[in-house]
């Protein structure tokens, strides 16, 4: 098996339902923090981490995405004609960032069964996989510092972070032993735990670097909490075989998937934006100072 990774699946089929109604009609993955859609964030943390290959699961009505990564010769021949050079720097960059397969999740039955429709695509060598709602501010990228732990001790690794007791309902908690800073070698997770369920406060969140041994632990995977397949019980299944981790990432993320998670990336990006940081930097303060 090669063991380098040179693929990210990214789960693009959702309906973006807690965005209604500005997902009504536009993928949420499209929906712009400052000057670029949430996904083009996703796919430059993917990129600079040494990854070219994307594999997006996707759906009907999800075809803006796709564009949005391909060449447009129309826009490019316009811009070109018209001396926008700069503009049409940014959008063949952004063209030339990754290619991507596409592989359609024909009904909704969760995030195992997303990741499940693309084994034939990556085949048998570890690969990652990216949740679009979660984004990460960060120096180094977070897909990069899991793939060093996954260099390193050659098993499967999702990253985590400390959430408060009262939320441990909303995501898949790890419960393990820290065995060297930051890396905790998992005993066992849990899908959406009520919080009398676990004492650990350790989340998942949506950056996993899986070994190919997952497609056989998720056929084997049933219907778990909201009937869908959870890739967290497949996660659960794979280290009752194989030793599993989880890594406390460096850096800050935000639920972009929520609204005032979308809202506080805004805030955040925006101030560390090149072009307008430091003019909108004034204008919260004095937004700020009127409260
Ligand atoms: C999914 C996973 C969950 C994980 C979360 C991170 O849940 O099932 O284990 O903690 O992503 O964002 P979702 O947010 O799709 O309900």
């Amino acid at each position: 098996m090669d063991m380098t990774i040179k693929k990210a699946v990214i789960p693009v089929a959702g309906l973006g339902t807690r965005f209604l109604p500005a997902t009504k009609a536009i993928p949420k993955e499209m929906l712009t923090i400052v000057d670029r859609p949430t996904i083009q964030y996703i796919v430059e943390e993917v990129v600079a981490s040494n990854i070219k290959e994307v594999v997006l699961v996707s759906a009907s009505g999800k075809s803006a995405i796709e564009n949005h990564f391909d060449y447009s010769f129309e826009l490019e021949t316009f811009l070109s004609q018209k001396g926008k050079f700069e503009l049409l720097r940014e959008v063949r960059h952004i063209s030339r960032l990754i290619n991507i397969v596409s592989v359609r999740q024909k009904e909704p039955l969760g995030l195992g069964h997303a990741v499940m429709v693309t084994e034939t695509v990556v085949g048998d060598e570890p690969f990652v996989v990216v949740l679009g709602d979660d984004l990460v501010d960060s120096e180094v990228p977070c897909v990069y510092q899991m793939i060093k732990v996954f260099n390193r001790l050659q098993e499967s690794v999702v990253a985590v972070e400390r959430v408060p007791h009262s939320e441990v309902n909303r995501y898949g908690i790890v419960e393990g032993e820290e065995i060297e800073k930051g890396v905790f070698k998992v005993r066992r997770l849990i899908e959406k735990p009520s919080p009398n369920v676990t004492r650990s406060n350790l989340a998942i969140i949506g950056r996993y670097v899986l070994r190919p041994e997952i497609f056989s632990s998720l056929k084997r995977t049933l219907p778990g909490i909201g009937g869908e397949i959870q890739l967290t019980d497949a996660l659960d299944n794979l280290r009752k075989e194989r030793s599993l981790y989880a890594y406390e990432f460096n850096g800050r993320r935000f639920d972009a998937g929520d609204k005032l998670g979308f809202l506080k990336a805004t805030v955040t990006y925006a101030l560390e934006h090149p072009d307008v940081g430091a003019e909108f930097a004034n204008y919260i303060k004095t937004v700020a100072s009127a409260l």
